[in-house]
């Protein structure tokens, strides 16, 4: 078969054992040019094993690999245009971010002049020009995140995999390396990034495969798999008023067509989880107006990729 020119990245029918233990067991996963694509999953998925084989930190059981068209056995030619930054290695503390810099580009065998070019645009575009001769041991956790990705795009790929990015940072930490994977956007890169967390995708990435034991639960468009998940019309509507809720409104709201259920979440505020049409949900609007509560604010939190991560993705409660 032809590889499509349009796959950055194809694979099929991946499997890797370790013993009898099957860690990712028969995965497809089609990666388009340009596309931000998110690996999601709840630990020991098998998002690393998977992304390992793809980078040919590992060797797979069975299945086929095609970077850009190259079989990833062919693993110099394969990974010329990829970079990865896969369960991340601390930077050396004692360096530099423009030492890690020119660390790595001499790793890929980029000539010395072409590295202190390519090593400022990449500083530069990751906002962390004025950091480039500080020494990386005193840096925060997101700061050495951000080192560790600059490394990784020094040769100028075509493609990055990521995996867990945004792992253990703290949370400003975590709005910061998003920030920078979405300023990779313009620059026509595709991402694959592994990650647990639903927000992550639904930020970051324009599809996703998400896995559990080793095996794709379901893949697409993550607009598409939001809109098919409403379309079985499971949201949740915050909702906040100027009025105390008076007793036994919520009991009657939870008798009008569409309400699957009501939650108080405070003395002012209530949680609607609906599967209605668009004028049932009107008509909540009119029944909360109609009690006198003034309403503030009605908002569908995103829970609905939420709800599909958890009813997919069968984890015991509480782990
Ligand atoms: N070298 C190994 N030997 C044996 N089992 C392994 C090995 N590496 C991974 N596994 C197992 O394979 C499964 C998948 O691991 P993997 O690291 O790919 O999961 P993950 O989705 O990345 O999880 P996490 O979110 O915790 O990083 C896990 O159950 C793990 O224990
Ligand atoms: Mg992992």
């Amino acid at each position: 078969m032809e590889p499509d020119e349009d796959l950055a990245i194809c694979v099929s029918g991946l499997t890797k054992r370790y013993g009898d233990f099957t860690a990712v067991d028969g995965l497809d996963l089609n990666v388009r040019r340009r596309e931000f694509v998110g690996l999601l999953g709840p630990n020991g998925a098998g998002k690393s094993t998977t992304l390992k084989a793809i980078s040919g930190l590992l060797t797979p059981t069975s299945g086929t690999i095609l970077i850009n068209g190259i079989d990833s056995r062919d693993h110099k030619n394969a990974m010329t245009r990829v970079g990865c930054v896969i369960e991340t290695p601390m930077p050396y503390p004692s360096y530099t971010p423009a030492e890690m810099l020119t660390y790595a580009g001499k790793m890929h065998g980029i000539p010395k002049d072409e590295i202190r070019v390519r090593a400022r645009d990449v500083l530069e575009e990751l906002r962390m020009w004025s950091w480039r001769d500080k020494k990386i041991g005193g840096f925060s956790k997101g700061m050495r995140q951000r080192v560790t990705i600059a490394a990784s795009l020094i040769h100028n790929p075509e493609i990055v995999l990521l995996d867990e990015p945004t792992s253990g940072l703290d949370p400003r930490g975590m709005i910061e390396v998003r920030q920078i994977l979405k300023g990779l956007k313009s620059s026509g890169l595709t991402l694959v990034i592994s990650t647990h967390m639903l927000k992550e995708v639904s930020e970051l990435c324009t599809s996703m495969t998400m896995m559990n034991h080793g095996r794709e639960v379901v893949s697409g468009n993550v607009a598409d798999l939001v809109h098919g998940m409403s379309g079985k019309g499971t949201v949740a509507l915050d909702t906040r008023v100027a009025k105390d809720v008076p007793p036994g409104f919520l009991k009657d709201l939870a008798t009008l067509p569409g309400v699957a259920g009501v939650e108080s979440t405070g003395p002012r505020s209530f949680k609607t989880t609906f599967s209605g049409s668009d004028e049932q949900q009107s008509a909540i609007v009119d029944f909360i107006q109609s009690h006198g509560l003034m309403l503030l604010s009605m908002s569908e939190s995103g829970k609905d990729l939420e709800s599909l991560y958890m009813s997919l993705t069968d984890e015991e409660a509480g782990a």
